[in-house]
């Protein structure tokens, strides 16, 4: 009904009304007035009710808060599932990973696939694969399942974006991905876990990144509320070998003597785009303030690392395969507000 009311104002009075509106704005602002009550703006409708009712309907707001703090240990106990059920599906992933890492080779039976079978071999494609098998066994015999994650990040359009060509080398020793959760009792978080085969570019053989969780209803604003959110991710050192660090380049800048006007060229090394970056995200200040390019950085990296472990490694064959890249992005809830990454159970 409100909506009517006002489409009537509009196209019998506002003809008549712009002209003097335009030149007095206290018009303008008792029209937007009046249209305000007409909408029932939620103040304007709390406002125009009696006290005694005003009251009931804090105590309504109370009981919601309440609703809030019961939600918020629904969300524990999920965490706690979570975590139990990690430790069934964690075997798969070993076992998973020692495929990949040419640790296991699977049997003929692990091997057999449905699809496989059904798959109708025509004459065309019976020679094609005669020659398909000739040619495997001409190439190198291959180990393991290669290239297996950075194929599932470059598959994957919010990681490939950060792949840079120069990450591509390192990231083919890239042999596992795992998500690790908190213990119970402790603040609630998660942490992913990139383990590298001993390789040129670094010391380390596990690197990582773990994202601190706010379970807990903020209590300046608790009916935003939506469960656990990601509040914060640190991340690990690299310790690169000497001239191997991607994440930093030189460049070279002509400068000029102040006073004797003589050129010379200086190098300096600045921040390179890289994957590796992933490692190092920009601390979230603790008054909560940040520039727009923090918050942005930060968003995007808290949706990394959301997708990471809701999808990536739960499903990462999928992925390599290519199974798994419909527009599942739209899936995974985000909402930005004030840099805060909702990890909503999917
Ligand atoms: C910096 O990035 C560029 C392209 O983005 C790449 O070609 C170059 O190798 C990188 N520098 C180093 C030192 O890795
Ligand atoms: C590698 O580069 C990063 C900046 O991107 C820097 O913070 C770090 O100290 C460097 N590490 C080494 C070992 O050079």
């Amino acid at each position: 009904e409100g909506n009517t009311l006002i489409i009537m104002l509009e196209s019998n009075w506002t003809r008549q009304l712009t002209v003097q509106m335009m030149q007095n704005p206290q018009i303008l602002a008792a029209l937007q007035e009046r249209l305000d009550g007409l909408v029932g703006s939620p103040s304007g409708y709390m406002e125009s009710l009696p006290k005694v009712v005003k009251r009931r309907v804090n105590a309504l707001k109370n009981l919601q808060v309440k609703c809030a703090h019961i939600e918020a240990k629904f969300y524990e106990e999920v965490h706690e599932l979570e975590r139990k059920y990690a430790a069934l599906y964690q075997p798969l992933f070993d076992k998973r990973s020692d495929i990949v890492k040419a640790a296991y080779e699977p049997t003929e039976e692990e091997c057999e696939w449905k699809a496989d079978e059904e798959e109708e071999l025509t004459v065309s494609k019976q020679k094609a694969k005669v020659e398909e098998e000739k040619k495997d066994e001409e190439k190198e015999d291959p180990k393991g399942v290669p290239e297996f994650w950075l194929t599932v990040f470059k598959n994957v359009d919010l990681l490939s974006d950060m792949v840079q060509e120069h990450d591509e080398p390192i990231l083919k020793q890239l042999q596992d991905v795992k998500v690790k959760f908190s213990d119970p009792g402790q603040p609630m978080s998660f942490s992913l876990e990139f383990n590298f085969e001993p390789n040129e570019f670094f010391t380390n053989t596990l690197l990582t990144k773990t994202y601190k969780m706010r379970s807990e209803p903020d209590e300046n604003d608790p009916f935003s509320f939506d469960g656990p959110e990601i509040m914060g991710c640190t991340g690990c050192t690299i310790d690169w070998t000497k001239g191997k660090n991607i994440t930093l380049k030189t460049i070279k800048k002509k400068q000029k003597h102040k006073g004797r006007g003589t050129v010379r060229t200086v190098t300096k090394t600045v921040p390179n785009d890289s994957f590796f970056n992933f490692f190092t995200p920009p601390d979230v200040p603790e008054s909560g303030d940040m520039d727009e390019d923090t918050e942005a950085v930060l968003a995007a990296d808290f949706e990394i690392g959301h997708f990471i472990r809701e999808r990536i490694v739960p499903r990462a064959v999928l992925y390599f395969t290519g199974e798994a890249i419909e527009d599942d992005d739209d899936d995974v809830s985000t909402h930005h507000s004030l840099c805060v990454m909702a990890s909503s159970l999917s």
